[in-house]
Formats: structure tokens, sequence, C-alpha cells
């Protein structure tokens, strides 16, 4: 059949990584997708910023809508961030113009995940976002594919690389909070607004799409329960690894007697288990099936490449066909009362 023609907007960390695996692979994705992937049309903010790739076989739009409402594009890949504006604008304006949309957009998602998926539903599209949680790691194929089998019954995990590298490299080196805090900027590690990261905002925006595949509700950002790093001392640090912890900024989802619950806070987790090894700017996500058991995955949760690949993953999984809505449906909310605490093991 004929190719996928892929429109992309935001040529950035992403943008760019996502470039260079079309043009690597284009034999064994053509093979794993049953046809063709091709780009026709990309559009940045900058025509003339020097780019990794090269894009000059690609049609250049100066404006992202253009990308999105283009005829010569099936699929548009909106690659440059917010939570509002025009990111969300130029895709619903995709979805309305009859095309797919896949995204890494986690801020999007999160506030405004619900509407769009509906808005797709509606268009008999859809929109597949699995880089926008923990990035390279599959976590959403694994638990609505994967795991199909499986009632979900929790999910929890590390979804911020850089609160766990300044919390193992505070724990490593004996360094205050804000001497990390700094290193971490001049390593270009935090957001463009720090308090996403440290704030657990980020990693906050990822539990709510994650809980919301896992249980089957709704996107709900406004019910995860968030604390940040930014009080946690090296005092507390080193008497919790004198009782054998560690503390990282933990995210857990799971149905309780009250409703969903869904909190990301720093957590004491055992020295010895697996989240508590686990490296500092890496990502692990745990998740509980009625008929699995636990199932760890482990990975890079952010970066060009892991990216890049899973919105690949997304890419390949639209060239193949596969239209089933990944959200949760309206009829599947919960009782918005106020979440119990629970411990975490
Ligand atoms: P970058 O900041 O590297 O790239 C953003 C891109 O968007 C740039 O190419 C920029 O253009 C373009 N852009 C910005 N504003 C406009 C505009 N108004 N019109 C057209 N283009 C515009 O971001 P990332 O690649 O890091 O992130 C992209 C998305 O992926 C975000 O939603 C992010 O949260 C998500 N994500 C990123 C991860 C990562 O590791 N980087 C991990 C997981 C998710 P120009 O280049 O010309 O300035
Ligand atoms: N700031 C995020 C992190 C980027 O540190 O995990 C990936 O989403």
């Amino acid at each position: 059949s004929s190719s996928l023609r892929l429109g992309i907007a935001g040529l950035g960390t992403v943008g760019i990584g996502v470039v260079k695996i079309v043009q690597k692979h284009a034999d064994l994705l053509a093979k794993r997708s049953g046809r063709g992937i091709t780009i026709t049309a990309i559009s940045a903010r900058d025509r003339m910023k020097n780019r990794d790739a090269d894009i000059s076989a690609y049609r250049w739009e100066s404006d992202p809508m253009a990308v999105a409402q283009a005829e010569d594009v099936d699929l548009y890949v909106e690659l440059i961030g917010g939570d509002n504006g025009i990111a969300r604008d130029s895709i619903e304006a995709a979805l309305r113009s009859g095309k797919d949309v896949v995204t890494a957009n986690k801020a999007l998602l999160a506030m405004h995940g619900q509407e769009l998926a509906e808005l797709a539903e509606s268009l008999g599209r859809v929109i597949r976002f699995e880089a926008a949680v923990a990035g390279g790691i599959p976590v959403i194929k694994t638990m609505t594919e994967s795991l199909a089998g499986n009632g979900i019954t929790r999910v929890m995990g590390v979804m911020n690389g850089t609160c766990n590298y300044i919390l193992t490299r505070m724990e490593n080196a004996g360094l205050p909070y804000e001497a990390v805090f700094e290193e971490a900027r001049q390593l270009g590690y935090l957001e463009a607004d720090p308090n996403l990261d440290v704030g657990g905002i980020d990693a906050g925006h990822k539990l709510a799409i994650l809980s919301s595949i896992a249980f089957g509700t709704r996107v709900n950002f406004d019910a995860v329960e968030i604390e940040g790093i930014e009080r946690v001392s090296i005092d507390d640090i080193s008497r919790a690894a004198d009782m054998g912890y560690r503390i990282k900024l933990l995210g857990v989802a799971q149905m309780t007697p009250r409703g969903l619950e869904q909190r990301m806070s720093p957590c004491l987790v055992p020295a010895d288990s697996p989240i508590g090894q686990l490296a500092g700017g890496t990502n692990m996500v745990v998740v509980e099936g009625d008929s699995v058991g636990q199932i760890v995955l482990r990975g890079a949760g952010a970066g060009e490449g892991p990216t890049a690949s899973a919105v690949m993953s997304d890419v390949v999984e639209v060239a193949r066909g596969v239209r089933l809505p990944v959200f949760g449906q309206p009829a599947a909310e919960l009782d918005p009362a106020k979440p119990a605490r629970t411990a975490v093991p």
C-alpha cells in the first residue's frame, strides 16, 4: 500500500531524532509497518538554524498549522512542546483535517489530553503519545498491548530523570540540594522552567497520563497529589541511608476503595530494591497486573535517541492501521473524592 506521509512540527532534540530514524531505518520501518514511511513537510521557528540532519528534501513551512493541514500529510507529528498555544491548536487542526497525530507533549496531554482524545475519537482519528511518559521506555504499549489480558492493579515509578540525578548525586557526592541543582542547570538537564522538574510537576504530568491508561479513566492532572524535591536535605538522605533506604521522587497510581489515588512525592525506598538501585538520570516504571504480577521497565527517560525511539513506535503503530482509542472513556470516570494515602512498598 502507499507510504504513510509524515508532517513534523518541531525540529529540536526530539524532532531531529525522529528525522534521523526515518532516514536511517527506512527499510526496517517499511518492513515493520507493511508500508513506507516518508516525511513530506516540516516546520520549526528558525529556518536558518543549523540542524543535525539533512532536511533539504522536505517542504519547509514557516507555520506548523500549514503542516497540520497539508494535503500531502497523513500523520501530524507534534514535537514543539508547551501545554497550550500552537502545539494544541495545530493538533486540533490536524485532527479536524483528517490526520492522525503523534506527540511527545506530556504537559499538553496532562492538561488537555482528554479533550484531544475525545476530539480525535469523534473524528475517527487517533492520537498517540508513547514518548510523553518516561521517554524511551515503552510503558504505554506494554500496558495496552503486552498486558492486554491483565487488570492493572498498580503502576508506579521514577519518571523524572533530572530529579533522580539530583537526589542520587546529593547522596553520592554528599552535596547539598542547592549545589547539585546548580550542577544540573549547567549540564542542561533542567526544563526551561526548572520548577516543572524539581517541583514534581513534570513527573506528575506523566503519572496522570499513565494512570488514565492503566485504569481506563479520564486524564486528571488536578487529582495528582504532588510534592517536589526542593525540601529534601542532605540530612534526610543520610538518615535514610543509615536505615538502608534511598529517597526517590516516586509516583504511585492505584485504585483504592475511595477512587484512584495518584501521588508523586519523595519516598523512602529500600536501597536494594529495583527502584532504590536506579542510577542517576534514568527512569523506571513498575506495572502490576492481576495475572502477570510485577513487570519492571528501566531505561532512558529523555534524550534524542530514546525519545525519538518512542515516537517512532507510535508512527509504526499508526502505519499499521491500529485505531483503538487509548485514554479512558467518560463513563469510566471515578468519584473525585480525595484519594486516601497508602503506604508504598
Ligand atoms: P526543543 O526545545 O529541543 O525543540 C522544540 C522545537 O519546536 C524547536 O525546533 C523549535 O524551533 C520549535 N518551535 C518552538 N516554537 C515554535 C513555533 N511557534 N512554531 C514552530 N516551531 C516552533 O524541544 P524537545 O525536542 O526537547 O521537546 C519536544 C517535545 O518533546 C516537548 O513536548 C517535550 O516535552 C517532549 N519531550 C522531550 C524529551 C526530551 O528528552 N527532550 C523527552 C520526552 C518528551 P527552533 O528549533 O527553530 O527553535
Ligand atoms: N525533564 C524531564 C526529565 C525530561 O528530567 O525527566 C524528560 O521528560
